[in-house]
């Protein structure tokens, strides 16, 4: 038997202002995106961004649902709207941002287990690393590719 172990690179920031200016618009873009969220149940607002390799970027927020299953996350609902609108596209980041009635909460936006598979697979259509940038009021946590926060992706179909 051997012990393993996989070690976590991250990058945090205390400020949007110490982000390189890529990132920092893209921080932006999330926050901002917030203001899409529809979360009658929750009220928890959620916005994310993803930047294409040309530069643009698409943004989307958590859409509720009275069914809920039926509503969708903001990275999947972003990544989606990116994915059918600039297929040719990798997708080389995604930055998200969230907080209770539409405030930015000060911990970062971490995303939830079926939004990091997406973003996997989104990684490995684009062929190069996606990094991700999870916002908070005052921490911000930045993650080179979507590895980091998914080790042992599954990809093998
Ligand atoms: N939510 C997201 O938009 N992204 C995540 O990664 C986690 C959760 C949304 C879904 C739901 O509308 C609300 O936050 C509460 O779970």
């Amino acid at each position: 038997m051997n012990d393993k172990e996989i070690n976590i690179k991250f990058h945090e920031y205390a400020s949007l202002k110490d982000l390189d200016a890529n990132d920092r618009e893209l921080a932006e873009a999330a926050i901002d995106a917030m203001k899409g969220s529809y979360a009658p149940y929750s009220h928890f607002n959620v916005g994310a961004a993803v930047r294409l390799s040309n530069g643009v970027i698409v943004k989307g927020a958590n859409q509720e649902n009275a069914a809920f299953p039926s509503g969708l996350c903001a990275e999947r609902t972003a990544m989606f709207s990116a994915g059918a609108s600039y297929p040719d596209k990798a997708m080389v980041s995604i930055a998200i941002a969230g907080g209770v009635m539409g405030r930015l909460a000060k911990a970062p936006a971490t995303p939830c287990g079926a939004c990091r598979q997406v973003m996997a697979q989104y990684q490995l259509k684009g062929g190069k690393p996606m990094s991700v940038i999870m916002v908070g009021d005052g921490q911000i946590w930045k993650f080179d590719k979507v590895d980091d926060i998914l080790p042992l992706i599954f990809d093998s179909i």
